[in-house]
């Protein structure tokens, strides 16, 4: 699904990644193209939430249009959660793992997310932009989760061009063998493979033992009613706090 960006454009400051993607495809530019920012000022994460993004931290959005149906894209979320684990082992970080459905952890501490936004375009097809954010200088602080931060293991520069490497791999891979190997390797590194786990999904909240990752990328929970999968959310581990 991925291809080699045509543009690979470095702005020193911008509001945000995703946001210029969207100018861009707006505006006829339909990529593939990368846009990194060195700060932004205006970085969004998911469910509406501000993400952090001092200088020294990467903010890289990999945008383009597809003939994939739009159903499929939630997988590009699993190529570029493993194209961050391997870029951040790459630095030295140790005890990386993936909290479902795209976020990495350091020691249990959030070190990166990931936003992707995609929509159907008129006349068929749909466009996407993959939003990466990864702490490659400090922690932020004074949020609501545990973040980690790389300590400047890496620049930003050199973690795009590794990053564009990982994900043409994985979206290779994807492409080639389907979600499978994708699937193993993200459940060798699953966050609380096992536990007990609070799924905000919807509405309503769903308490289960995480038992597996589906063939499509949904979440399995092992509840006092049976299996159920959860395809959106987010998940919460009571026993880790
Ligand atoms: C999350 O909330 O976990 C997702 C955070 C995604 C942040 C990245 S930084 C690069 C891109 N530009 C943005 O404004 N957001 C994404």
């Amino acid at each position: 699904m991925l291809a080699p960006p045509r543009v690979f454009d470095l702005i020193d400051e911008i509001d945000s990644t995703n946001a210029e993607a969207l100018r861009r495809i707006e505006a006829g530019d339909h990529g593939p193209g990368v846009v990194v920012g060195l700060s932004q000022t205006g970085g969004r994460g998911r469910r509406g939430r501000r993400w952090e993004s001092p200088k020294g931290g990467l903010y890289f959005t990999y945008y383009a249009t597809t003939g994939a149906p739009l159903r499929t894209l939630s997988l590009l979320g699993f190529v570029a959660a493993l194209a961050v684990a391997d870029v951040v082992c790459s630095a030295g970080a140790e005890a990386v793992s993936l909290k479902w459905p795209n976020d990495v952890l350091v020691n249990g501490a959030k070190l990166s997310g990931i936003l992707l936004e995609s929509s159907a375009m008129t006349g068929g097809g749909a466009w996407f932009a993959l939003g990466i954010g990864i702490n490659l200088a400090a922690a932020p602080q004074g949020l609501d989760q545990a973040t980690a931060g790389l300590d400047r293991a890496m620049s930003p520069e050199e973690g795009a061009q590794r990053l564009m490497e990982r994900l043409l791999y994985w979206s290779g891979r994807l492409e080639a063998e389907g979600f499978g190997p994708l699937r193993e390797a993200w459940l060798t590194q699953a966050y609380g493979l096992g536990e007990l786990v609070n799924a905000a999904a919807g509405a309503g909240r769903i308490e289960g033992a995480f038992v597996d990752l589906d063939a499509d990328g949904a979440l399995l929970l092992d509840t006092d009613t049976g299996r159920v999968r959860i395809t959106a959310g987010e998940v919460f581990f009571p026993g880790r706090a």
